[in-house]
C-alpha cells in the first residue's frame, strides 16, 4: 500500500521528535519514499543531518531557499506527494495550520498541498487538553485533516495523561488507510478471530494453536478499506490496533463467542469466521483444581460435550445480501473434505488450509466459491484483500 508512495513528513519541535526517525524507517521499509521538512525549532532538537541520513533525501527547512536551490520548495514538495504526514505536530504548528498562517515551510506547504493530510499531535497533557488546542484540532478535522489521537501514558515531563505521540504502528495504519480506496465504506464487517478456551478446572484449559493472525489480517484490511469492523476475539498472540471503526470484544469459550456473534451478525454485511473454536467443552468445569492421583498409572477420563455450531446458527439467520466467509482446517484429504464442507454449508466462500499455516504469515490456501475453486499461496493480508475483492464490494 505504501510502495512507491511519496510521503512528505513535516517534523516540528516536540520532545517526541526522535520517534519521527523510527517512523521514517518504518515507512521506508513498506516501500514509501519519504521527504522530510523540519521547522526551524525542530532543527534545534535534532540535526537535519540525521533526518537526511535516515530518509535518504536532503531535508528542507527554509522557505526562502539559498541561491541555486528550489526557489519555491513549499510548492514543489507539497504538490508532488501522495500524503502529507505531520508527526510529531506541536501545539504551535497545529495552531498555525488551524488559522491558515503560512510563515514557515511546513505551514505554507500545508496550504499548497492537495494530498490528504495526516496529523499526529504530541505534547504535554495540559497543553493537549487546552480548549484552544482542542478547538484547533476540531477545526482541522472539519476541513478534512485526519488526526491520530495521541496515546495515554507517562509523558516526558513526568505527568500522566493523553499527549504522547500515537503508537507508530497506528500512525502507519492511518497513513495506509488514507492511501487506500475506501470500497468498504458504509459496510459492517463482523470477524471472529483467535482461539476459544474451555476451562477444565480453575487452572487447566482445553484450546488449540490458533494465533489470531488470520482474523487480524481481515480486520486490518477491512479497516483500511473503510469498513466498520467488529472483531469477536478469543485468545490471540497478536495485538489489535487501537483505531476508530475497529472494535474488539474478547470472549473466552465457544459458548461466549456464539452469543457475541449472534448478537452482532444481524446488523452486519459480511461475516468472516476466522476463529478456531473448540468444538467440544468439558461436561463440567471443576470448581477446584483436579488433584493428581496418588495411584500410579491412574487414567483421568475427561468427559466432553459438543459446543454450539456457530456457523450453523449464523446460516439459519442469514438474510439475503449478507455474505459469509469461513475457514476449514483439515489434516487429511484437505481438498475433498473442505469441498464436502463447502457444498453442504451455504456459505459464500470457504478457505481451506492445513495446520502448517497456523501462526504463519503466509501459506497455501484453497478457496472454494460457487462453481469455482483455486489454490493460492499468499500472505494472510493478501488473502484477505483477495477475498474482499471477490465479495464484490
Ligand atoms: C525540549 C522541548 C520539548 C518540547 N516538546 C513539545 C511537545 O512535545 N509538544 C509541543 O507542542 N511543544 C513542545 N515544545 C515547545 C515547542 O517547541 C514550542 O512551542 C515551539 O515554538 C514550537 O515550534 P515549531 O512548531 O515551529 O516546531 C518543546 C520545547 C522544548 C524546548
Amino acid at each position: 500500500m505504501l510502495t512507491n508512495k511519496k510521503i512528505l513528513l513535516g517534523v516540528s519541535s516536540s520532545v517526541a521528535i526522535y520517534k519521527a526517525l523510527e517512523l521514517i524507517r518504518l515507512l521506508k521499509k513498506q516501500g514509501a519514499d519519504v521527504q522530510v521538512m523540519m521547522t526551524l525549532n525542530a532543527t534545534k532538537l535534532i540535526s537535519p543531518q540525521l533526518f537526511q541520513a535516515i530518509s535518504g533525501h536532503p531535508v528542507q527547512v527554509e522557505l526562502f531557499a539559498a541561491h541555486g536551490h528550489d526557489s519555491m520548495p513549499h510548492l514543489i514538495s507539497s504538490q508532488q506527494v501522495d500524503l502529507m504526514l505531520l508527526a510529531p505536530a506541536t501545539a504551535n504548528l497545529i495552531g498555525k495550520l488551524a488559522i491558515g498562517l503560512a510563515d514557515d515551510l511546513i505551514s505554507t506547504a500545508f496550504l499548497a498541498t492537495k494530498a490528504p493530510v495526516l496529523l499526529a499531535p504530541a505534547m504535554n497533557d495540559q497543553m493537549y487538553q487546552h480548549p484552544i488546542v482542542q478547538e484547533n484540532i476540531a477545526k482541522l478535522r472539519l476541513i478534512g485533516v485526519t488526526v491520530v489521537e495521541p496515546g495515554l501514558g507517562f509523558l516526558a515531563c513526568g505527568s500522566y495523561g493523553w499527549g504522547h505521540l500515537a503508537n507508530l504502528e497506528t500512525i502507519l495504519l492511518y497513513a495506509k488507510k488514507l492511501l487506500t480506496i475506501q470500497d468498504l465504506k458504509g459496510k459492517k464487517v463482523l470477524i471472529s478471530a483467535g482461539r476459544t478456551v474451555e476451562s477444565i478446572d480453575p487452572v487447566r484449559i482445553l484450546t488449540n494453536r490458533s494465533s489470531g493472525k488470520m482474523g487480524l489480517a481481515f480486520a486490518k484490511t477491512a479497516f483500511l478499506r473503510g469498513a466498520k469492523v467488529i472483531v469477536i476475539s478469543g485468545a490471540v498472540e497478536i495485538k489489535y490496533p487501537e483505531v476508530p471503526n475497529l472494535e474488539v470484544f474478547f470472549v473466552e469459550s465457544t459458548q461466549e463467542m456464539n452469543v457475541a456473534i449472534l448478537k452482532y451478525f444481524p446488523k452486519t454485511d459480511m461475516f468472516i469466521s476466522a476463529a478456531a473454536v473448540c468444538d467440544y467443552a468439558p461436561v463440567q468445569t471443576l470448581l477446584s483444581k483436579h488433584k493428581k492421583s496418588k495411584n500410579k498409572g491412574m487414567i483421568w477420563n475427561l468427559f466432553l460435550k459438543e459446543n454450539p455450531n456457530i456457523l450453523g446458527k449464523v446460516l439459519q439467520k442469514k438474510k439475503s445480501g449478507q455474505k459469509i466467509v469461513a475457514f476449514a482446517l483439515e489434516t487429511d484429504e484437505v481438498f475433498k473434505n473442505a469441498k464436502k464442507k463447502f457444498m453442504s454449508s451455504g456459505i459464500d466462500y470457504l478457505v481451506a488450509n492445513e495446520p502448517g499455516v497456523i501462526g504463519q504469515e503466509q501459506g497455501q490456501f484453497i478457496i472454494f466459491e460457487k462453481n469455482h475453486n483455486e489454490i493460492v499461496f499468499l500472505d494472510k493480508f493478501a488473502l484477505s484483500s483477495l477475498i474482499f475483492d471477490r465479495l464484490g464490494v
